[in-house]
């Protein structure tokens, strides 16, 4: 049985990623950093018949990945599928003079550090896959082409470092598949309801790229399983 990693599954679009891979057939491990939360993001899945694990993981706090790597190691001896998909958004419309060093920090600490830092500390894990695969889950305002909009900077340069980080891991790690997905503005508590996407549109692509999609697909940045411009 395939195993899938999924950070910040209790919710949003990762838990429907972890809800879609189950479906699969995937063992997915439900990351999340409120015990609560993920273990009734386990118990929705179990109770329609898919294999699911909680995973206890704070992406922003090393001490914790790296217990999260000894934690699953007792469960599964590798990892074919990682999702980092946790994230955060904390400014809004806030404009880029006016942004405090600290939330940049604690933004790039997450959305940024934190992929880097799980697939990091999973990569050994992963090796032992015939096909490892990582998805980062990036967003389209981290897109460079065309330009800054203006909102949520901090958001979104953590999003082009995110990007950033994928094709320097692809580069690095050339027998895995790692790419970054835009998923659309999703309804979630992140994207609002007002979002045009349903979380089974946003999961999409992402499940997509940890199952279906060629193997030599690597490095790119991708919406509705499209390579679109860095
Ligand atoms: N929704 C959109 O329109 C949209 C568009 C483009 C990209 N994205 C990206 O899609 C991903 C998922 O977003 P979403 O819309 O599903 O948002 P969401 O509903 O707010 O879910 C975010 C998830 O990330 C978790 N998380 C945040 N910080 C974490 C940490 N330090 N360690 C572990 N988990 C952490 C949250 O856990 P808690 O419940 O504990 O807070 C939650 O499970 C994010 O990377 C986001 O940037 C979303």
């Amino acid at each position: 049985m395939k195993t899938a990693l999924i950070t910040g599954a209790n919710k949003g679009i990762g838990h429907e990623v972890a809800r879609q891979l189950a479906r699969k057939g995937f063992h997915v491990f439900i990351g999340a950093r409120n015990r609560d939360a993920g273990r009734k993001a386990v118990d929705q899945i179990t109770k329609k018949g898919g294999k699911a694990t909680f995973l206890e993981i704070d992406v922003a706090d090393n001490a914790s990945v790296t217990a999260a790597v000894r934690e699953f190691a007792k469960a599964a001896d590798q990892l074919d599928v990682l999702v980092n998909n946790a994230g955060i958004m904390v400014d809004g419309d806030d404009a880029i003079l006016e942004v405090s060093d600290e939330l940049v920090r604690k933004t790039l600490e997450t959305n940024t550090l934190g992929a880097l830092r799980v697939t990091r500390a999973f990569a050994s894990l992963l090796a032992k896959s015939k096909a490892p695969r990582v998805i980062n889950v990036s967003s389209g305002g981290g897109q460079l082409t065309g330009g800054a909009d203006g909102w949520a900077p901090a958001y979104c340069i953590s999003k082009t470092a995110l990007n950033g980080v994928t094709s320097q891991l692809a580069t690095a790690l050339p027998k895995f598949a790692i790419n970054s997905v835009c998923p659309g503005w999703v309804r979630t508590d992140m994207g609002g309801r007002n979002a045009t996407r349903s979380v089974e549109e946003g999961a999409d692509t992402i499940v997509w790229l940890a199952s279906d999609a060629p193997q030599n697909l690597t490095g790119k940045f991708l919406r509705d399983r499209k390579e679109i411009p860095w």
